[in-house]
């Protein structure tokens, strides 16, 4: 594939991090830019990886986007947690890319975005199509990660974890498998183009499941405690959560309740030729993370 100029943006967090990494360990023939706030910041946490570039990228500072956008061929998009305005914050800049005159954008989006209308991704991906630049939409199911970020102090503080979800099945999916395919849908771009593309684990479990799954492979006691929207509010604000993320949390635990079951998808293992990474094994790797 021809070599290109790739832009990452959220290369700091938990997906971008690995795209940056999967860019370089996949064929390394790209020029990668990391588009960051912080760039002595971000370039000590990729001090193994010399050859990567930084521009200054800040969605709430529209300013940054005209030099963060100059010269570059591919854009990896996602949208930060907190930026939930994205007309203020994703129309200038999807038009900005447009005027760049750049025409490939890989973005991450969310399995079920089609039929949720209320969900940002819906409303970023209808705004992608209707710019008639060329896009992939990759759609993944729930991070097997979110054991490890977003639920991580209550499994080690409380043993437990609390969500409005009772029993409601979740697709597992592992944010190196996306970063991975991320990669090869960049490097191999107008194979893909202009579809929504589903990337999900084969498992669908419940987090009653879940928790007797870590506690069986890792020896740890964590008990599932599924409580109503409200109590799940009362309980984050006591621990400290921001009003809107905590919203978030009940939107994604709560809603599934009343939805059928994530649909699986073979594309990852029919792109890459091999499995997606099951629960187990992604237990084993992260092991250490479960105890204090
Ligand atoms: N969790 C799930 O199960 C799940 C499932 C499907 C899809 N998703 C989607 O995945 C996305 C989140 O990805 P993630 O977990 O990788 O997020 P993350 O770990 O929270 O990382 C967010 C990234 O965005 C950067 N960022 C934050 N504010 C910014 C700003 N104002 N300007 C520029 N960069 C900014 C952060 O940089 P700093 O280092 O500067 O903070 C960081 O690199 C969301 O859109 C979510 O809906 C999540």
């Amino acid at each position: 594939m021809k070599n290109k100029r790739i832009l990452v943006i959220g290369a700091t967090g938990n997906i971008g991090r690995e795209v940056v990494k999967y860019l370089f360990n996949y064929k390394n023939n790209h020029e990668v830019f990391a588009a960051v706030r912080n760039i002595d910041k971000a370039s000590y946490e990729f001090e193994d990886y010399q050859q990567l570039k930084y521009v200054k990228f800040d969605f709430e500072d529209i300013s940054t986007f005209d030099g963060a956008l100059d010269n570059i061929d591919s854009v990896f998009l996602l949208r930060p947690p907190h930026i939930s305005d994205v007309e203020k914050y994703f129309r200038p800049l999807i038009s900005k890319i447009k005027e760049k005159k750049i025409n490939q954008i890989v973005f991450l989006s969310v399995q079920g975005v089609e039929s949720s209308k209320i969900i940002p991704h819906n409303k970023i991906e209808k705004m992608i199509v209707d710019s008639g630049i060329d896009y992939i939409f990759l759609r993944p199911s729930y991070f097997m990660q979110n054991l490890i970020t977003t639920l991580h102090k209550d499994i080690l503080e409380k043993q437990k974890i609390i969500l409005p979800s009772g029993n409601a099945k979740f697709n597992w999916i592992d944010i190196e498998n996306i970063a991975e395919l991320a990669a090869i849908l960049l490097d191999d771009f107008d194979n893909f183009k202009n579809q929504g593309i589903d990337i999900t684990g084969y498992e669908n479990l419940d987090f009653f499941e879940i928790t007797n799954l870590i506690n069986k492979t890792i020896g740890t006691n964590i008990i599932f405690e599924s409580v109503n929207p409200l109590k799940f509010y009362r309980i984050k604000r006591k621990d400290g959560l921001n009003k809107g993320l905590i919203l978030v949390m009940i939107f994604l635990h709560f809603l599934p309740r009343f939805q059928s079951e994530p649909k699986i998808s073979k594309f990852y293992e029919n792109t890459c030729g091999k499995l997606p990474t099951n629960l187990k094994e992604f237990l084993l790797r992260e092991s250490d993370k479960f105890k204090k």
